[in-house]
């Protein structure tokens, strides 16, 4: 897909590696859609930034904890642009918890930003998409939807049914959407973590390194651009992580 003159929605747009997307694709010549929830003034930046790169650029507040609230990010795109070809669904959360101290409320949160709110985008993106125009999803989910582990339970599950739903989508869209996804290893630490802490998790993975934005972006737009071939895929981008602590003799050091 050639990425120039088309319109791009990136969800969690506004901050960290959604704004790192978002003007990827910008400088690829894609008019974008900057979804945010509450970052309203880091969106109206990436709105600047984007411009400053020579393509036309809005942003859209949406609180996905509020799902009624998510159809109105294509219709602004819609509204704006006419079409959008390119859907990243990159908003999460990640909260911490574990069988035994997950409650309801945390559930229902994460299923809500991050499977609820990419299956109706996906869907009005779907249903928004004119005659004749082809399109592409790319789902961002976490090497532990291969890997699961006893923390972050219910992110854990919420980036597993995003694998699912990204095969899912990429047989109920085709043959005119392509839907791919992104599974991230360590790329940015999460807010508050202290010092040192990408370096300590890339001391258990075989590629005994942790990731950055550029990683992502490699990714991502390999999906969009480098192959039109490719759907119901899960892009790994993880350093290894999701093959867990190397085990047996390694014969190159
Ligand atoms: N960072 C990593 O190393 C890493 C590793 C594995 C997977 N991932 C995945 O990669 C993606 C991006 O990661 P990140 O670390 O950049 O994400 P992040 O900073 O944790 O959050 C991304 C965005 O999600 C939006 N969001 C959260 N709750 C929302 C809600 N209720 N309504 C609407 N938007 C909401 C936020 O927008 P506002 O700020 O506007 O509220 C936020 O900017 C996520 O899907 C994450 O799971 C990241």
């Amino acid at each position: 897909m050639e990425l120039r003159g088309t319109t791009a929605i990136v969800t969690g747009g506004a901050r960290r590696l959604g704004r790192a997307i978002a003007l990827a694709l910008a400088a690829r010549g894609a008019n974008l859609v900057v979804h945010y929830g509450h970052s309203a003034e880091a969106a109206a930046r990436v709105v600047a930034e984007a411009r400053a790169l020579g393509v036309e650029a809005v942003a859209v507040e949406a609180d996905f904890g509020r799902p009624a609230l998510v159809g109105r990010v294509v219709e602004e795109a819609v509204a704006r642009f006419g079409r959008a070809e390119v859907l990243v669904n990159s908003a999460a959360i990640f909260e911490p918890g574990g069988v035994l101290d997950t409650d309801e409320a945390t559930w229902d949160r994460h299923f809500a930003v991050n499977l609820k709110a990419p299956f109706f985008l996906s869907q009005a993106f779907a249903r928004a998409l004119p005659p004749g125009v082809s399109g592409k999803i790319v789902n961002i989910t976490d090497y532990r939807a291969l890997r699961p582990g006893t923390d972050h339970v219910a992110y854990t599950l919420t980036k597993a049914g995003l694998v699912t739903l990204t095969q899912v989508l990429a047989q109920a869209l085709a043959p005119r959407v392509a839907v791919n996804a992104v599974a991230l290893g360590a790329i940015l630490p999460p807010p508050g973590a202290g010092p040192g802490h990408l370096e300590r998790l890339a001391r258990a993975v075989p590629l005994r390194r942790h990731g950055a934005p550029d990683d992502v972006i490699a990714a991502v737009l390999f999906l969009l651009e480098g192959s039109d071939f490719i759907t119901g895929t899960t892009l790994v981008v993880d350093g290894g992580a999701h093959l867990g602590p190397v085990r047996g003799t390694q014969t190159v050091e």
